[in-house]
C-alpha cells in the first residue's frame, strides 16, 4: 500500500474567481503543519495579491519563467515538494496540464513534478460540463492526477451548478486521506458518540459527561482511511471536520439514538458504539415546565430503562458476521476486574468486541485515553494515546481483529 507524504506543498493558483481563497488555503494547509510554497498564473494577479500569499506562506511567490532574482529554480522546487495542489484550477490550466503546455511557471512546474498532484477545479459550470473539458480530466485522471470537487451551487456568475472550488478543510483533508492506508476503503461504517439528553421537561434533562471527541476522531481517522462514514451524534459542542466521506446525523435523545442506528446498521459493514448512552430515561416527560410551587419539597422522578441499542443490533443481526459490531464499557474499575466486566458484557451485548477503559483514569472530556480491547480470542492492551492517536490504533486493531476472527455464532450473548 502506497502511503504519500504531503508535508511539503507546492500549490499552483490560476486565475478563477476563486483564487480568492488560496490565502485561506494555506493558512489551513499551514495549520495542517505543512509546509507551502506558492506559484501563481498571471491571471492569478487579478484576483488575488501574490503578497498576501508571501505573508501566510512565509516564501517568495514565483509567477515569471524568466525571473532570475530568486535563489531556487523551478525544477529545484519541484523537487522539494512531496505534492503539487492546483486550486483553483481553471478551465485554461487544465487544458494546458492535459497537453503538456508550459509557457508559464505553473505549469512549467507541473511538468517538472513527478510526484502526485491533486487539483481542485473552480470555473463556471459549462466550462466544467464542455466536452473539451470532461476529455481532459479523464486525460489527467488516467495520468493519475487526483480531483478533489467540484462542489455544486450557486457560482460567482450567479449560475447555479457544478463547478465551485471546494473549500480549504476539504482540500486539507484530501491531503491526509493520502498519507492514510486505505485499508477501510469501501466499508461502511456507523459510529455513535456523545452523550444523549433525556428531557424531564422541556427545560430539564438528564445527561453524562460524554464529549464526542472519540466518536468524532474514529469517523475521520475511518473517512481519511476510505471508510463511507455515518456519525450518529448526541448533542456536543465540538465541530466534526469537513470530510466528504463524514455524513453527520444529531440526535438529542437514546430514543432517537436508538431510531438512527437500527434503522440503518444492516446497511453497515461495522457499527462503533462509542456513544454514552443513558440508560435511564423519565417515564413521562412533562410538555410543559414543571413549577416548584406544585411539586413542594422533594419530587420523585420514575425512569424507565431505554433501549440497549448494541444488544438490541446484535440480536437483529442474529447469526450473520456483519455488521461487525464493536462496544465500548466505561468502567471504574481497573486490572482484572476491568478485564472481567468487559468480558461479561461482550457476552451480555453479544458484540463482537468490547474497548474497555477505567474512567477513573481519565476518559470522559479527556484527551488521553488508555483502552482495553477484549474480544473473544483474548485481551490486548491497546497503551495510552491522545484520542486522536487512540483513533488509529483502534481501527488498526479492529481491522486484525475483523479479519482473524469471524463472529462466532453460538457466542452471541442476546
Ligand atoms: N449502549 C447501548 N445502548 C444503551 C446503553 C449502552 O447501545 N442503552 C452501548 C454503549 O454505547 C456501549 C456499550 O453499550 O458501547 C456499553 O455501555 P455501558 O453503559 O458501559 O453498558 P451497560 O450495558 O449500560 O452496562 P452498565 O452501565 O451496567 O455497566
Amino acid at each position: 500500500m502506497e502511503l504519500r507524504r504531503t508535508k511539503k506543498v507546492l500549490l499552483g493558483v490560476s486565475g478563477g474567481i476563486a483564487a480568492y481563497k488560496a490565502p485561506m488555503l494555506v493558512r489551513a494547509l499551514v495549520k495542517s503543519g505543512r509546509e507551502v510554497r506558492v506559484v501563481m498564473t498571471e491571471a492569478a494577479h487579478r484576483f488575488v495579491a501574490p503578497l498576501a500569499l508571501e505573508t501566510v506562506s512565509g516564501y517568495r511567490v514565483r509567477t515569471d519563467v524568466f525571473d532570475t532574482s530568486g535563489s531556487v529554480d523551478h525544477v529545484e522546487e519541484a523537487r522539494w515538494a512531496d505534492v503539487m495542489v492546483v486550486a483553483p484550477a481553471t478551465a485554461n490550466i487544465l487544458a494546458k496540464m492535459a497537453h503538456g503546455l508550459a509557457d508559464d511557471m505553473l505549469t512549467t512546474m507541473y511538468l517538472a513534478f513527478s510526484g502526485t498532484v491533486v487539483v481542485a477545479p473552480g470555473m463556471n459550470t459549462r466550462m466544467w460540463e464542455h466536452a473539451a473539458t470532461r476529455h481532459n480530466v479523464s486525460l489527467l485522471e488516467g495520468r493519475g492526477v487526483r480531483f478533489v470537487g467540484p462542489d455544486s451551487g450557486e457560482l460567482a456568475c450567479r449560475e447555479v451548478g457544478a463547478g465551485r472550488m471546494v473549500d480549504p478543510e476539504v482540500l486539507v483533508s484530501a491531503l491526509d486521506d493520502l498519507e492514510k492506508p486505505n485499508d477501510f476503503n469501501w466499508l461502511h461504517v456507523m459510529i455513535t458518540g456523545g452523550p444523549t439528553r433525556e428531557y424531564i421537561d422541556p427545560v430539564r434533562f438528564i445527561s453524562n459527561p460524554a464529549s464526542g471527541k472519540t466518536a468524532i476522531a474514529l469517523a475521520v481517522e475511518s473517512a481519511h482511511r476510505g471508510a463511507d462514514v455515518t456519525l450518529v451524534l448526541g448533542p456536543t459542542n465540538l465541530k466534526v471536520p469537513v470530510h466528504p466521506r463524514i455524513r453527520v446525523r444529531k440526535v438529542t435523545s437514546s430514543a432517537d439514538m436508538a431510531r438512527e442506528v437500527l434503522n440503518d446498521f444492516m446497511n453497515q459493514d461495522i457499527l462503533i458504539m462509542s456513544a454514552a448512552v443513558a440508560d435511564w430515561t423519565p417515564l413521562h416527560q412533562q410538555p410543559r415546565k414543571m413549577k416548584k410551587e406544585d411539586m413542594g419539597d422533594r419530587m420523585e422522578l420514575r425512569l424507565a430503562r431505554t433501549t440497549d441499542i448494541l444488544k438490541e443490533a446484535a440480536a437483529l443481526r442474529g447469526g450473520r458476521p456483519r455488521p461487525y459490531l464493536v462496544g465500548f464499557a466505561a468502567e471504574t474499575a481497573s486490572g482484572e476486574d476491568l478485564v472481567r466486566l468487559a468480558e461479561e458484557k461482550l457476552q451480555r451485548k453479544g458484540c463482537d468486541v468490547i474497548l474497555a477503559n477505567d474512567v477513573t483514569a481519565g476518559g470522559f472530556g479527556q484527551d488521553i485515553n488508555r483502552l482495553l480491547l477484549v474480544s473473544r480470542s483474548g485481551v490486548e492492551d491497546l497503551g495510552e494515546h491522545s484520542k486522536t492517536r487512540l483513533a488509529q490504533v483502534i481501527l488498526d486493531a479492529l481491522r486484525r481483529h475483523m479479519d482473524s476472527s469471524p463472529v462466532d455464532t453460538r457466542q452471541t450473548g442476546s
